[in-house]
């Protein structure tokens, strides 16, 4: 019968029960990113305070490792300092699911992506260098 494609029970159930969708009305940092390779979006948004992130919510329009790989970052990110959100990086998201199959590896770049993109964003505002 159908065989698995090497998904891992974290990514399944985090696809299934997704943590943090949503949006964040006034956010302190949004950020967006596309995958060039198969047209998936990805939007983040945080609120910070005392320079951690306080709240983070996501959405994305893309397949069920980009969802689950949203919902894994933004579990990793809350409560964390800016810095060391901004260390997580593409491998790390993957290895807290335990794992995506190969060719799915480049569904993790949008999250982390966002993520950072999100931070940068948040940073650029407080410097003011943001006004455009
Ligand atoms: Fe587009 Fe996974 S196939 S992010």
């Amino acid at each position: 019968m159908a065989q698995q494609i090497g998904y891992s029970k974290k990514v399944m159930e985090h696809f299934m029960n997704p943590r943090n969708v949503g949006v964040i009305e006034n956010a302190d940092g949004y950020g967006k990113v596309g995958n060039p390779v198969c047209g998936d979006l990805m939007e983040i948004y945080i609120k910070v305070k005392d320079e951690k992130i306080d709240d983070i919510k996501f959405k994305t329009f893309g397949c069920g490792s980009a969802i689950a790989t949203s919902s894994m970052v933004t579990e990793m990110a809350k409560g964390k300092d800016l810095d060391e959100a901004m260390k997580i990086t593409r491998q790390d998201v993957a290895d807290e699911l335990e794992g995506l199959p190969p060719q799915k590896m480049h569904c993790s770049n949008l999250a982390a992506d966002a993520l950072h993109e999100a931070i940068k964003d948040y940073q650029s505002r407080k410097e003011g260098a943001g006004i455009k």
